[in-house]
C-alpha cells in the first residue's frame, strides 16, 4: 500500500511536470511563476518513479501463478484480445500493444506504438506483480493510460491471464494459440 501511495504521488508529479511542459515552454517568458523545473524533460522522473514503483515479488502472486489453470486464463485473455495480440511482431493492428513477451518487458517500449506519456514514462518493467497491479485497476495503477479496463478483481482470475500471456509467450511464433 506504502509502495501504491508513493506511485500515485509520483505520477502526480510526473502529470504536473507534463502539464506544465504542454503549454509550449516559452523557456524564457517573465511571467511562468509556478513550476520552474518542468518544463525540461524530467530525466530524473522515470527512474525515480520506477524505483518506487518496481513492486516486490509477492509469494503469495507466485503461488496463484504456479496453480494458476492456463485453460481458464486463456478463456479469460478473451478480454484482452480485443485490444491486444499475442504475436511476437510489433504491428498487429490491434489498438494495444503486443503482450507477447511483455513479463521482462520494459513498460512502453514496443517501437511505433503510440504510448501514453503515463505508461511511456513509467519507468517500470512488467514483472507478473507489476501486471497484477496494473490489471486490478489500470485507471489507478498509472493515472492517465490509455487502456480503457475496468479491471478484474479476482486474485486467481488475475494470476490465470498472467500465466497463460507467460505460457504463449514461451510458445514458438508458429504454435501460438491465440492470436
Ligand atoms: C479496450 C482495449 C484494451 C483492453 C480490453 C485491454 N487493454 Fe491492455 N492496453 C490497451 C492500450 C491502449 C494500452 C496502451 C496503454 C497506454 O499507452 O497508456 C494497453 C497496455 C497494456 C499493457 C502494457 C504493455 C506495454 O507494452 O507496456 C499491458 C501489460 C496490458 N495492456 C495488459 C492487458 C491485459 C492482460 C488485458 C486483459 C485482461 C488488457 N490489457 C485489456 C488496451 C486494452
Amino acid at each position: 500500500m506504502p509502495c501504491l501511495r508513493a506511485l500515485a504521488v509520483a505520477c502526480a508529479l510526473f502529470l504536473a511536470a507534463c502539464g506544465g511542459a504542454e503549454s509550449p515552454a516559452t523557456p524564457d517568458a517573465a511571467a511562468p511563476a509556478a513550476e520552474p523545473a518542468a518544463p525540461v524533460e524530467p530525466a530524473a522522473a522515470p527512474v525515480e518513479g520506477g524505483a518506487t514503483a518496481q513492486l516486490a515479488p509477492d509469494p503469495q502472486l507466485q503461488a496463484m501463478l504456479a496453480a494458476a489453470d492456463l485453460n481458464k486464463g486463456k478463456v479469460l485473455y478473451l478480454q484482452c484480445r480485443a485490444c491486444h495480440s499475442l504475436v511476437p511482431e510489433a504491428e498487429s493492428g490491434k489498438i494495444g500493444p503486443t503482450l507477447y513477451g511483455v513479463l521482462g518487458r520494459a513498460a512502453g517500449s514496443i517501437a511505433g506504438f503510440a504510448y501514453s506519456e503515463a505508461v511511456q514514462n513509467s519507468g517500470i518493467t512488467w514483472s507478473a506483480e507489476q501486471i497484477d497491479a496494473w490489471l486490478t485497476r489500470p485507471s489507478q495503477f498509472l493515472p492517465g493510460n490509455k487502456m480503457v479496463f475496468v479491471g478484474i478483481q479476482n486474485p486467481q482470475d488475475r494470476a490465470d491471464i498472467i500465466a497463460f500471456i507467460q505460457a504463449e509467450s514461451a510458445k514458438p511464433a508458429a504454435e501460438q494459440g491465440a492470436p
